[in-house]
């Protein structure tokens, strides 16, 4: 059973709320999902679990507040995690057009960059088609899951 880390960006709860109900669905099922509501760098350089990034995209494609700390120190520093599995769910709103999920593609730029590896698909979800993104990501998380 994994153990896996949540990095959430989110600006009015959305995202932090679903980071909350894949926990709730999968731990009884054996799997540690750990919540960084506030995430910093330390968080993923003092360990090696997989990585989930769930962020909302806010501004014009940017990255939450909560997270730009983070992820700017990750691009600035780069700290080199060879082979590291992570994943990407991003939450954003298609009438912004070009800029939809862009927070997504940032984060997964820079991952990239630390040598981290990519497992699955990014799952975008819009705010426009999706009123309860748990319902898209909990099914994407298990898929994500078995290809640890
Ligand atoms: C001020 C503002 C700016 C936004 N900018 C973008 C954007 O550039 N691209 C996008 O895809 N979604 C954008 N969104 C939509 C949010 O990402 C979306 O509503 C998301 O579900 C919010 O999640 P949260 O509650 O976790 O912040 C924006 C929303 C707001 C209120």
């Amino acid at each position: 059973m994994a153990s896996i880390r949540i990095l959430v960006g989110s600006v009015y709860g959305t995202a932090l709320m679903t980071a909350r109900e894949l926990k709730k669905s999968l731990e009884p099922e054996g799997h540690t999902l750990i919540i960084n509501e506030q995430p910093e760098l330390s968080d993923i350089t003092n360990n090696t679990d997989p990585l989930l990034v769930c962020t909302s995209t806010t501004g014009q494609g940017e990255v939450p507040p909560n997270l730009l700390p983070f992820y700017l120190e990750l691009r600035d520093t780069l700290p080199q995690q060879p082979g590291r599995p992570f994943g990407v769910i991003v939450l954003g709103d298609s009438s912004y057009g070009d800029t939809f999920c862009g927070a997504g593609d940032l984060l997964e730029e820079a991952l990239l960059e630390t040598g981290a590896r990519k497992t699955g698909d990014t799952l975008k979800i819009d705010a426009l088609e999706t009123p309860e993104p748990a319902d898209e990501a909990l099914p994407w998380l298990r898929t994500w899951l078995a290809q640890l």
